[in-house]
């Protein structure tokens, strides 16, 4: 890609398409927020109903997406009492 920018363009001219092509990928990372309720629930498996700890009543849990360079932050909130 720089290369076919180069070889069309001036120096200072692909610098500054290089200088931008930077800031868009840069604009495009972002955070990205989760919230796991760590919580029990009824999952039927092979026909069997147990209650089992889940991620938002899921199991498995909810995937996560994410590019490079996202942060992700995930908010676990612990609601299964340990008794
Ligand atoms: C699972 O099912 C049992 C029986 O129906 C019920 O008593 C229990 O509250 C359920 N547990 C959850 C976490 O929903």
């Amino acid at each position: 890609m720089s290369m076919v920018i180069s070889s069309v363009l001036p120096a200072p001219c692909s610098l500054l398409m290089a200088t931008l092509m930077l800031l868009i990928v840069q604009a495009q990372s972002f955070t990205r927020h989760y919230n796991f309720n760590v919580q029990m629930a009824n999952v039927t498996r092979l026909c069997a109903t147990k209650s089992i700890v889940t991620v938002n009543g899921e199991y498995p849990g909810p995937a996560l997406v994410a590019r490079e360079g996202d942060r992700v932050a995930v908010r676990v909130t612990n609601h299964v009492a340990t008794t």
